[in-house]
C-alpha cells in the first residue's frame, strides 16, 4: 500500500507537526523498498541511510524534548508509560541497523533468498512502526496537546534536530 500523501504540516501544532514527520519517514522507507524490488541495491542503501538518519534524529528529539515533558505531566500514570516508547525506539533502531548490514551485503552479492528474508524482517518492522505510530498519534501527542501551552509546543518544534523536508 502506498503511504498516504502528507497533509500540510501545521508548524505551530506539536501533534500534527510530529506526526507529519512519521508520514515523511514512511515515504522514504517506501522508496527504499521500491529500490529493493528493483534490485537497485545502491539506491536502496541511499534511501535507507536517509531513513536511518531521520528516524534516529526524530526519536532522539522525542527522547530529549517530548518524553521528559510527558513524564513530568503524568504520562507514566497512563496506559502508555514512557518506558514503552523508549523500548519501541530501541527496537526500531536495532531493526534499521540490521537492515543496513543486510543491504550492504546485497550490494556486494545478489542473493534472492537474503532479499526475501530482508522483506520478511521489514514486514515485522513495519508492524512495529505502525504500533508505535498509533501509540504516539492516539496517546502521547493528544495527551501533550491537552496539557502544553502553545508557546511551549512551538519551542519544542523549533528545537528539533529533524524537522522534515530534507532529502
Ligand atoms: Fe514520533
Ligand atoms: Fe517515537
Amino acid at each position: 500500500m502506498r503511504p498516504r500523501i502528507v497533509e500540510r504540516v501545521n508548524d505551530h501544532d506539536l501533534a500534527s507537526a510530529m506526526m507529519g514527520l512519521h508520514d515523511e519517514l514512511a515515504r522514504t522507507f517506501f522508496a527504499h523498498q521500491v529500490a529493493l524490488l528493483d534490485r537497485d541495491f545502491a539506491t536502496a542503501a541511499r534511501h535507507l541511510a536517509a531513513y536511518r538518519e531521520h528516524l534516529f534524529a526524530h526519536a532522539a528529539d522525542e527522547e530529549a524534548m517530548v518524553l521528559p515533558r510527558y513524564v513530568e505531566l503524568g504520562g507514566d500514570a497512563t496506559d502508555a508509560p514512557v518506558k514503552l516508547f523508549l523500548g519501541e525506539h530501541r527496537n526500531l533502531r536495532t531493526f534499521v541497523d540490521d537492515f543496513v548490514v543486510r543491504v550492504r551485503a546485497l550490494c556486494e552479492r545478489r542473493d534472492d533468498a537474503a532479499l526475501l528474508e530482508l522483506f520478511d524482517r521489514q514486514a515485522t518492522f513495519k508492524n512495529l512502526v505502525l504500533h508505535h505510530d498509533l501509540r504516539e498519534r492516539n496517546l502521547l501527542y493528544p495527551f501533550l496537546a491537552a496539557r502544553m501551552a502553545r508557546e511551549e509546543q512551538v519551542r519544542v518544534l523549533a528545537g528539533r534536530s529533524y524537522a522534515g523536508g530534507a532529502g
